[in-house]
């Protein structure tokens, strides 16, 4: 081999490792970059919720691209063909509402919401949004710590589970449960298969049970939409 061959198969192999680095990149980056963006949400949100949310909705309308996104329509609508297959009775509370685009589709089925969001922003918005549907009922209100004088036959959850620590989840759950009727349903939607750790204080709570869980393999961001049953008491 001559120096010369030998200088050419040297930068084709930096070429060919370049392409490979490129390559990787492209392939790699934007996950890479959801992995820090969500650590420094995570960050910002645990020293304030309330300032977090309302900081995203202050800088930006649609923080999360409902109104955008074709994976956030989409999920979006199975979410709604969900609550539609369990409904059982017209009255649904949503949790952490945001913007009030979930909360539309469900009063455009005809069901009496009561959604709450953390953020006075996003209420403000969904109320705006939800103003030609006098069914719905809009409230600034910690989901956590939610007291409510009626009871529902439906819960959603939607994107919401995995911003609780788990004594939280466990605070929340039992609150929700008893805000559900007997024999009402909590849907929840979380990435999978995160969701079966964020669920966990769900699908163990000794009154509640799983009734469907479908798993929809988005590539790169898999959710789960799950659907749990409050078992009636005392059998009735
Ligand atoms: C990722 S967004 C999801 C919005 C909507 N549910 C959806 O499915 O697209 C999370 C929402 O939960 C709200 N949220 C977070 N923690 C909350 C809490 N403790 N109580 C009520 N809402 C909360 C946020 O303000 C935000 O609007």
């Amino acid at each position: 081999m001559t120096y010369a061959q030998s200088g050419a198969s040297t930068s084709n192999g930096r070429r060919s490792r370049q392409r490979l680095r490129s390559w990787h990149g492209r392939r790699y980056a934007p996950r890479m970059r959801r992995v820090v963006q969500n650590l420094l949400d995570w960050a910002a949100h645990r020293r304030s919720p309330v300032d977090f949310f309302e900081k995203r909705y202050a800088t930006t309308e649609d923080p999360w691209n409902l109104q955008t996104s074709s994976y956030e329509l989409t999920k979006l609508q199975r979410t709604v063909q969900t609550v539609s297959r369990h409904r059982r009775g017209n009255r649904v509370l949503d949790v952490g509402c945001g913007e009030g685009v979930l909360t539309e589709l469900l009063a455009k089925l005809g069901m009496s919401v009561v959604a709450v969001d953390l953020s006075e922003t996003a209420v403000a918005r969904a109320r705006r949004r939800c103003a030609p549907y006098p069914q719905v009922i809009l409230l600034t209100r910690d989901g956590s710590l939610l007291e409510l004088p009626e009871r529902f036959d439906l819960i959603v959850l939607s994107e919401i589970l995995y911003y609780f620590d788990s004594p939280t989840r466990a605070q929340l759950s039992q609150r929700l449960i008893d805000l559900l009727v007997n024999g009402g349903h909590v849907v929840a939607v979380n990435p999978w298969p995160r969701s079966r750790r964020v669920e966990r204080e769900l699908s163990s709570h000794p009154d509640l049970f799983v009734v469907e869980e479908n798993v929809h393999a988005e590539p790169g961001r898999p959710y789960a939409i799950t659907t749990y049953r409050r078992a009636p008491r005392n059998g009735s």
